[in-house]
């Protein structure tokens, strides 16, 4: 532990400017309360009511401020708990900066949480951090003890085939350094090795795939020289989540990487018997092929929760749908009624969703406000269809959340809570508190 904290100590990890937050919030899904809520609340956690959250080896403290940024102006507690007093040091000066003065910081070990005496939280935070563990299973159980029975997690695990390139590179340089314990040093020699990779190099080959590794020495530390990591499948994801007595609930980045559906094709009947084959594995099966067909899940993101079936649900009609995308309701629908189609998702994964009888009218209506039960109601009324059609309806809105769900761009809450602010909002908002302070 002790070459974990100096590595942390000299490069606190990832590096953060604290006069950036007067311009920007940096935004995860991980973090995001809506989707917290829908994945592992029910959509009915009302977080004006007291919430605690413990961040884990919060680092220079993206999560700690994502997070108390969204329960600024409640009773929320927020701990920031990390070995490294340096990294410590940088979260606590965007706090301030942000004029978030409510966060507890704590200058110790995940795994001596038994003793510290915090209680048990609502929401554990653990980014990027288990993996460098000596024994990750054993920071697990720690932060399951900590937890609240009907609580949440949100982890980030190194993922083991994503980061080929990566882990290639990390033994080269392991090779080259020899002994060497010299981490300014090793710095040096990371750069020189990275400028000499030929083409052919698993690195070279996917430049795309590493975007914040490369910029500053603590990147190449962290991302080349760490004293200490492991790297996880899917499969030994879900082990490691079910030894500590946990179930995931859902990986919350990159959704479409753990999605193989998305990558099949339809154009003969070659493609639709191995879509059918793929199709027929349970869901844990079926997130390991598409973690092995696309290559690319760098980092395994995901809540988990003590309880199965956490996850809102559309069938409960006093739930309110709303969209988490660029997107508004009404360009969605818009779109479907002048040219037949819109579209949501990323460049990497774009979710196409073709005019149907209902969906046009669906989208007009899901303006975040309405319950399940308006929208429904109102799609018959404003088409005229009968009321024997309400099951087709809700059949659409059924297939529009399925489809939205691989890029998160349509959760659910409950009727009784209100509207959670967006990304701008809450920026905005802070920086009246910051032009106040
Ligand atoms: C890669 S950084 C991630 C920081 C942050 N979670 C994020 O995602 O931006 C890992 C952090 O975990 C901390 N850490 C490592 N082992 C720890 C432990 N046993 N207890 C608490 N913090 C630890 C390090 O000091 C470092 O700040």
């Amino acid at each position: 532990m002790d070459a974990v904290r100096g590595q942390y100590e000299a490069y606190p990890y990832p590096t953060r400017d604290p006069s950036d937050e007067r311009r920007r919030l940096l935004f995860g899904f991980l973090d995001l309360l809506p989707l917290l809520n829908h994945n592992c609340f029910g959509g009915r956690r009302d977080f004006r009511e007291p919430f605690r959250v413990l961040v884990a080896g919060g680092g220079t403290g993206d999560s700690t401020i994502f997070l108390a940024e969204q329960l600024a102006g409640t009773d929320a507690e927020v701990v920031h708990l990390d070995l490294s007093g340096a990294s410590i040091a940088i979260a606590k000066e965007r706090a301030r900066v942000r004029g978030l003065d409510r966060i507890r910081w704590v200058n110790r070990s995940l795994l001596d949480l038994g003793e510290l005496g915090f209680g048990k939280f609502d929401y554990i935070n653990c980014g990027g951090v288990l993996h460098h563990l000596d024994d990750p299973g054993a920071g697990l159980a720690s932060l399951v003890g900590s937890l609240a029975d009907d609580g949440a997690m949100g982890l980030m695990l190194y993922g083991a085939h994503g980061r080929t390139a990566i882990t290639q590179v990390r033994d080269l340089l392991g090779l080259v350094d020899g002994e060497s314990t010299d981490l300014a040093a090793r710095i040096e020699t990371a750069k020189a090795v990275l400028q000499t990779l030929p083409d052919t190099n698993w690195f070279s080959l996917t430049p795309g795939l590493v975007n914040d590794g490369t910029h500053d020495d603590a990147g190449i530390v962290d991302m080349f020289l760490h004293a200490r990591e492991r790297t996880y499948t899917v499969p030994e994801v879900y082990e490691l989540v079910a030894d500590a007595g946990l179930e995931l609930v859902a990986f919350t980045e990159d959704r479409h990487l753990y999605s193989p559906e998305l990558y099949f094709r339809n154009r003969d009947q070659r493609d639709r018997d191995l879509a059918r084959r793929v199709a027929s594995q349970p869901l844990a099966v079926r997130q390991a092929i598409g973690e092995l067909l696309t290559s690319q899940a760098l980092k395994h993101t995901f809540h988990c929760s003590r309880r199965r079936g956490c996850t809102a649900k559309l069938d409960d009609e006093s739930m309110v749908p709303f969209l988490w995308s660029k997107k508004t309701h009404l360009e969605a629908s818009a779109e479907l009624s002048t040219e037949g189609r819109t579209a949501f998702g990323s460049e990497q994964a774009k979710l196409h969703i073709g005019r149907t009888d209902f969906n046009a009218s669906i989208f007009e209506l899901m303006d975040g406000r309405r319950t399940v039960r308006e929208i429904l109601d109102g799609v018959l009324e404003k088409t005229g269809a009968g009321a024997d059609r309400r099951p087709e309806v809700f059949a659409q809105l059924s297939k529009i959340q399925s489809l939205l769900a691989y890029s998160n761009e349509m959760l659910l809450r409950h009727e009784s809570l209100p509207l959670f602010p967006t990304g701008s909002e809450l920026q905005a908002r802070a920086e009246t508190r910051m032009g106040r302070s």
